[in-house]
């Protein structure tokens, strides 16, 4: 079985490379501190740097965070200035609080790399009160041919390694919080623009930025980005040309049975 993919080596620049703008944060915040409220303790597997909690703690939510990278829980303490989260190094597969100690839970950008996902779910409805919320992002979707052609391009000449190591799709959470008695609700979705170069996309994959490179050595990720490169220029024209991308975020909310 392969383990969870630490993000320890991406810790010194994750937020540079990951953050929203300022309007879809604002959103999300505020859809989040809605669902969830501010009354009670709400949990975050895979906190991270506290991109996402830090706001919601100064939201007035109360916030919990559980990782296994050292590096990351240190970048969050850096970013959290006085903002109060507390957070423990721990597995989401094998957390180390008792049942029914939150009143909500948080998975964004974290199951798909766990293995075990189905197991750290199971974990999360043991660690929710009855009645509460989890909610949860599998990962942004672009919307533009032009982006998934070039990235298929890069991988396919760095071999197609396998990824990712967990949950692929939203609907599989779904089916698993289903089975579970829990009620799924699909929350409005959220866009995030932006106008990336092909160039930018060539050189983050040739970099390694995004975890799904990090199996694929450097030679081979150069090999890969001087095949795609070719191949984009010739279909794509030119590569410094910033070019439309619309990432869709699709939250799920999913309230647990009062059991
Ligand atoms: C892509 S980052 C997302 C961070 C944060 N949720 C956000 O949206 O910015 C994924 C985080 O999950 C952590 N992680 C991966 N597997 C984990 C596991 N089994 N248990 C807890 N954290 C895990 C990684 O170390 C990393 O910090």
């Amino acid at each position: 079985m392969t383990e969870s993919v630490s993000f320890d080596r991406a810790a010194s620049y994750y937020d540079r490379t990951r953050s929203l703008s300022e309007p879809v944060m604002a959103n999300l915040i505020a859809m989040l501190s809605t669902e969830i409220g501010t009354s009670g303790r709400c949990l975050e597997i895979g906190i991270g740097t506290g991109r996402i909690a830090l706001p919601l703690a100064r939201a007035g939510v109360q916030m919990v965070g559980a990782d296994i990278s050292r590096e990351m829980l240190g970048r969050l303490a850096a970013n959290a200035q006085q903002t109060p989260v507390a957070v423990c190094l721990a597995d989401a597969t094998r957390l180390p609080f008792p049942r029914r100690c939150f009143d909500s839970a948080i998975a964004a950008h974290v199951l798909h790399l766990v293995p075990r996902w189905r197991e750290a779910v199971v974990e999360l409805v043991r660690v929710v009160r009855p009645g509460g919320k989890v909610a949860a992002l599998r990962g942004r979707q672009a919307r533009e041919e032009w982006w998934h052609e070039v990235t298929r391009r890069f991988f396919a000449e760095a071999g197609d390694p396998p990824w990712p190591p967990g949950l692929d799709r939203i609907e599989q959470l779904d089916e698993l919080m289903s089975s579970r008695g829990a009620a799924v609700r699909a929350v409005p979705e959220l866009v995030e623009e932006s106008h990336p170069t092909l160039n930018d996309l060539l050189s983050a994959l040739e970099a390694g930025i995004w975890s799904a490179c990090w199996s694929i050595d450097e030679p081979t990720r150069k090999r890969a980005a001087a095949t795609a490169r070719a191949w984009a220029e010739r279909n794509l024209g030119d590569l410094d040309q910033p070019r439309q991308r619309s990432e869709v975020l699709t939250w799920r909310v999913y309230e647990l049975p009062w059991r």
